[in-house]
């Protein structure tokens, strides 16, 4: 991959509200993964600013560091060098626990492999970050459920991810992450197993949440129809972002699924991929 003097952002986000400070912040985010006889560079000084409320899409080929990224705004990894201010409290230099601590209440994660437990229903997969972030049992049943209403499968809630199409495990874990009342949703190619309609059910919920609840969400995929639903979109390559801009032409989730190919309700449980088995 040629690595040329790096090209000026197109075009800097003007949708932001200046007023509101910064929920994500990064100053010169360096992170390299040290193998011992090599030493891999995976981000190279990545400086951005992500407001709440914000939807932001990442893109960028693969092995430009877009999950490296996502692993150290979801506190679940650190930078080797440069700094991390969430909600102004610079992270970069915290323990594990307290980490643990700050994604357990600050933070939701959704995977591309759903990355539920088998054997387990969709209610007690949800519940799982109620036990780590210490909520009494009297209540955790109760968030579990209203969790899983907001992704529209309250009636799923004993079916086990076996007996779930892929869209709606996808909703479970989105569910799963939203349990502890997050302010920031990430989430790495949470569309990447699923057929293109499923893809944007996914995309009205994440809309949803952003609108309504003012949900931060920053979500990397590899499909430009994708990143359509987003707000803002950056560009990552070799290690460093190259492009920052408004998304024109933003698609709305809730209009497009009208137009797209309908499936019946039984067609719907076959159509998922299923990744649990
Ligand atoms: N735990 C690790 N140890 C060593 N190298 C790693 C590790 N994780 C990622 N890398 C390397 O860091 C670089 C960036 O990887 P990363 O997973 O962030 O890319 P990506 O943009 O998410 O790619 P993809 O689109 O394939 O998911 C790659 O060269 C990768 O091989
Ligand atoms: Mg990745």
């Amino acid at each position: 991959m040629s690595d040329t003097p790096s090209k000026l952002p197109e075009e800097l986000p003007r949708n932001v509200p200046e007023a509101s400070p910064p929920t994500i912040r990064l100053e010169e985010v360096h992170k390299t993964y040290d193998l011992g006889e090599v030493k891999v560079n995976a981000l190279r000084g990545v400086s951005l600013e992500i407001r709440a409320g914000e939807f932001v899409a990442v893109m960028g080929a693969s092995g430009s560091g877009k999950s490296t990224l996502m692993n150290i705004l979801g506190c679940l990894d650190k930078p080797t060098r440069g700094r991390y201010f969430l909600d102004g409290q610079d992270v970069s230099a915290l323990t594990k626990n307290d980490l643990a601590k700050i994604r357990s209440h600050k933070i939701g994660f959704v995977f591309q492999q759903f990355n539920l437990l088998a054997r387990t229903s969709a209610l007690e997969n949800v519940e799982l970050p109620t036990i780590y972030a210490g909520v009494p049992v009297a209540e955790r049943d109760h968030l579990a459920k209203a969790a899983l209403e907001q992704v529209g499968l309250a009636d799923r809630a004993g079916h086990f991810p076996s007996q779930l199409s892929g869209g709606q495990q996808q909703r479970v874990a989105i569910a799963r992450a939203l349990v502890n009342g997050p302010s920031i949703l990430l989430a790495d190619e949470p569309t990447g197993n699923l057929d293109s309609r499923t893809s944007v059910e996914i995309m009205e919920i994440l809309q949803k949440l952003n609108e309504a609840k003012g949900l931060t969400v920053v979500m990397v995929t590899h499909e430009p129809d994708i990143a359509q639903y987003a707000k803002r979109a950056m560009e990552f390559r070799d290690g460093r972002m190259r492009r920052d801009v408004l998304v024109q032409n933003r698609q709305i989730a809730a209009e497009v699924l009208p137009t797209l190919p309908s499936v019946d309700e039984d067609g719907v449980e076959a159509l998922g991929k299923d990744a649990s088995a």
